[in-house]
């Protein structure tokens, strides 16, 4: 089965069983505050996982898009990805346990066709926050998992979320393939990691919400979140051993083998990088992304760069990228509409940051390698100093997980904390508040950060009103403390049409405004003058929150219910995000 197959087969499957098709969110979080990217299909389902109606219904299945970075230094090797796409199915307070395991199952043994004998489980051992998880156990023996094929482990294992550190939550439990390896001993399973059984999907059953102190309350409602790998499922049913193998990465390994004339680019470290680093920057771009150096921005960089020095040394010739990004196109582009029709911007991103950073890569390599031969070579520590580090990012582009990354080829170490000093000293954008972001999780839904998402939309519309109709919202994040909004806008703004923003925002908030939702399809929300940030991300309904004659936006909330809560608005500071793009961070007083 191929991996259109597969997502054909799964949506089909789970529509016939009541559940509608929603659309892939994009892979930049909306109103998030401390995620960078959507790391799993739960991820744009939050409000709806905590209570809110769902205009869908109550059972929904989707294909999402989703990039993780956490293994990104692992790309290179056979298996790891940073972009993947996730099949999931929900049940909003419908289904539970019972109903969710026996879809799996019959998905995975009938659909699919997946002997039983090449299947294992594994369920929730339990512990304080939770008891074991025996209801679900005793379900996957009903239908047929042999009692030994059947296992409990704690929290590192079978508990999944929160996304961030608050939110919905709670034991799951993981279906693993068995590939065709070696056992490594006895006890090989689930909880190993030789590469043998591979863990599949997973559903959750989000019945707790962690709270800011790490208490584990039970949820209004009982969900289920389940997330299963397009590429590994793929690979499976092919009897390959990684997505690189399968027809998702075969157009990609073909242009790069022309592009290299290494017959077998696949077989190469090297080609790997290049192969998945680009797919992952293409999408990354349709979303909206743009390379630079603070949060989405910087991580594009790093993928594009990293790319970039890799067909170096595969002695692909230059201006390369946009020659694989238009295979990409070529083969997502049916799938992800998005990527066909932003294929112009993800071309002229691409040629731009190469075009950037190969001016710059040839000096910068040779300023790295005079810089590691003057340390002695019998020194026993070798390390590369941050001042070093920095002047490298500085003046040759090489983000510093380049930096590390060549020298650890050569046995160096890069004093990193000593980087970021340096770079810390040199600007007062700290990327130490983008690392912060990989480990951190979605917004708590307080009144402060309603409010402050409220007065988002006030800010762009008035900021709509001051500069002109071209302003797009182009990111938000939002903490406890503060908005962060990104739009569309090629030049610095004035102090004067700082203060006119500003001055229409509390304008806005003195009024006290009624805030209303109405739920309505997407046509008739734009008819009725919304700012359609979102597209059709939520199907054919759409929720437009109106505030008074000021503000009209398609939203999936949280809100305050008049605008007179939100207190006064102050533009702390207005800068460049990256290009055309500019950014205000306010906080509520
Ligand atoms: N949210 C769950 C996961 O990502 C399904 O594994």
């Amino acid at each position: 089965m191929t991996a259109n197959e597969l997502r054909r087969t799964y949506i089909e499957f789970f529509k016939r069983h009541g559940h509608a098709e929603i659309k892939s969110a994009p892979l930049v979080p909306e109103n998030d505050p401390t995620c960078l990217f959507t790391t799993a299909g739960m991820h744009p389902l939050v409000p709806f996982l905590l209570g809110e109606k769902h205009p869908a219904g109550k059972r929904l299945v989707d294909v999402q898009k989703c990039l993780r970075t956490g293994d990104i230094d692992e790309v290179g090797d056979p298996f790891h990805l940073t972009f993947f796409e996730m099949l999931g199915n929900w049940s909003l307070g419908d289904y539970f346990k019972e109903e969710a395991i026996t879809l799996s199952f019959n998905f995975l043994t009938k659909e699919l066709g997946f002997p039983i004998s090449r299947l294992m489980v594994s369920c929730f051992a339990g512990d304080a926050d939770a008891p074991r998880d025996d209801e679900a156990a005793n379900i996957w023996k009903k239908l047929g998992i042999p009692e030994d094929r059947i296992v409990f482990l704690e929290k590192a294992h079978n508990w999944w979320g929160p996304a961030g550190q608050t939110g919905p939550c709670g034991p799951d439990t993981e279906m693993f393939v068995c590939f065709e390896r070696p056992d490594c001993g006895p006890g090989c399973g689930p909880a190993c990691n030789c590469g043998k059984w591979v863990e599949i999907w997973n559903d959750v059953f989000m019945q707790y919400n962690k709270t800011a102190e790490g208490k584990y309350e039970p949820l209004a409602q009982t969900n289920v979140d389940t997330g299963m790998g397009v590429e590994r499922v793929t690979a499976f049913m092919q009897g390959k051993r990684s997505a690189y193998e399968t027809e998702l990465f075969t157009g990609i390994f073909a242009k790069i083998a022309e592009l290299s004339g290494n017959p077998d680019p696949i077989a190469t470290r090297g080609g790997r990088i290049v192969a998945e680093h680009m797919r992952a920057s293409t999408f990354l771009i349709a979303d909206g992304v743009r390379p630079g150096n603070v949060d989405q921005g910087y991580v594009l960089r790093r993928l594009i760069r990293r790319a970039i020095r890799e067909a170096r040394q595969l002695n692909i010739p230059g201006m390369f990228t946009t020659k694989i990004a238009d295979v990409v196109i070529a083969e997502y582009g049916a799938v992800y509409p998005e990527v066909a029709a932003q294929a112009a911007v993800i071309r002229e991103e691409l040629s731009r940051e190469e075009e950037k950073f190969a001016a710059t890569l040839e000096h910068g390599i040779k300023e790295f390698d005079r810089l590691i031969g003057r340390i002695p070579a019998h020194i026993e520590h070798k390390v590369i100093s941050g001042k070093n580090a920095f002047f490298l990012y500085e003046t040759y582009g090489f983000p510093l997980e380049l930096t590390v990354e060549m020298a650890k080829e050569r046995g160096f170490k890069v004093d990193q904390a000593g980087f970021q000093d340096a770079y810390k000293k040199h600007q007062d954008l700290s990327r130490a508040g983008a690392e912060q972001k990989f480990k951190g999780g979605l917004a708590d839904h307080s009144d402060k950060t309603a409010n402050l998402h409220t007065a988002t939309h006030l800010l762009h519309a008035a900021l709509r009103q001051v500069l002109g109709g071209h302003v797009a919202q182009a990111g938000s994040n939002i903490t406890a403390e503060r908005l962060r909004f990104d739009f569309s806008h090629p030049d610095k703004m004035t102090p004067e049409q700082l203060a006119q923003v500003e001055a229409l925002v509390n304008d806005a908030i003195k009024r006290d405004l009624p805030i209303s939702c109405t739920e309505m399809t997407v046509d008739a929300a734009k008819a009725a003058g919304a700012i359609g940030l979102f597209g059709d991300k939520y199907g054919e309904t759409v929720k437009v929150y109106a505030m008074g004659d000021v503000s009209k936006e398609i939203c999936g909330g949280p809100h305050a219910e008049r605008t007179g809560q939100l207190g006064a608005f102050k533009i702390q500071k207005e800068e460049s995000s990256s290009r055309g793009v500019r950014r205000i961070k306010a906080v509520l007083g």
